[in-house]
């Protein structure tokens, strides 16, 4: 298994796979500052075909987009779900998401590509999640919601049932979300108010 990406986020995603009985795994990352743990570090290269399995272990979501897009052709990417995470059967997981100690993800919810699912996030029933989402640790997506392509739930935030939250939006930490978001919105507070958009990507 290859992860591509040495930094934070690759630590916990190794300790994902590691708690899987995946022993198998090589970092790769643009930037290689040594070793990480027991773990070698090499220069990610795209020239090769490797037969391997692939986790971008980036937080950042325009990054991990970027990424997903430069490798799509030559790697499959797989997906790490934690042992202690409650996935309901009925729903589904896209490649190269992950989801992490705690998370929850309940009945007939589909999550998208290259999602983080963060530590105790909830995802509740009948939600869609596009790709390249990361919902942070302890937020709660109340049922039937969708979140558009990119968006970040900020650590802890609400979301109430049947929200829609565009794509490439900021949700903050906390925010309480009662209304319908547009897409590329920063938005903080209980109730969630915009303050500023993100750039278009
Ligand atoms: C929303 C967020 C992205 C804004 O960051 P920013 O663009 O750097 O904005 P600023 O820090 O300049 O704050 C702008 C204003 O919003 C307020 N604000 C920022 N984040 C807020 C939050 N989470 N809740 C309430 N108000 C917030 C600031 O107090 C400031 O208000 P002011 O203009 O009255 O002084 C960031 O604060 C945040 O909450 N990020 C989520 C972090 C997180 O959950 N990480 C999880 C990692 S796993």
């Amino acid at each position: 298994m290859i992860l591509y990406g040495a930094g934070d986020h690759g630590k916990v995603i190794v300790e994902i796979l590691e708690a899987n009985n995946i022993q198998d795994i090589v970092f790769w990352d643009d930037n290689p500052k040594g070793d990480l743990w027991e773990f070698k570090v090499s220069k990610s290269s795209t020239n090769i075909i490797v037969d391997k399995y692939m986790i971008i272990s980036i937080g950042n979501n325009i990054i991990r987009k970027i990424i997903a897009e430069k490798t799509n052709k030559q790697f499959n990417f797989a997906k790490a779900i934690h042992p202690n995470s409650v996935i309901s059967r009925r729903s589904v997981i896209g490649q190269g998401s992950v989801v992490m100690p705690g998370g929850i993800i309940n009945a007939n919810s589909i999550i998208g590509e290259h999602v983080i699912i963060n530590s105790c996030a909830v995802v509740e029933h009948d939600c869609v999640l596009a790709d390249f989402i990361h919902i942070s640790p302890n937020a709660s997506i109340c049922g039937n919601v969708s979140i558009g392509e990119g968006t970040h739930v900020g650590a802890g935030a609400v979301i109430i049932q049947g929200i829609k939250i565009g794509k490439w939006c900021t949700i903050g930490a906390g925010a309480v979300i009662i209304k319908d978001i547009p897409d590329y919105a920063v938005v903080v507070g209980n109730p969630g108010k915009i303050i500023k958009y993100n750039q278009s990507t």
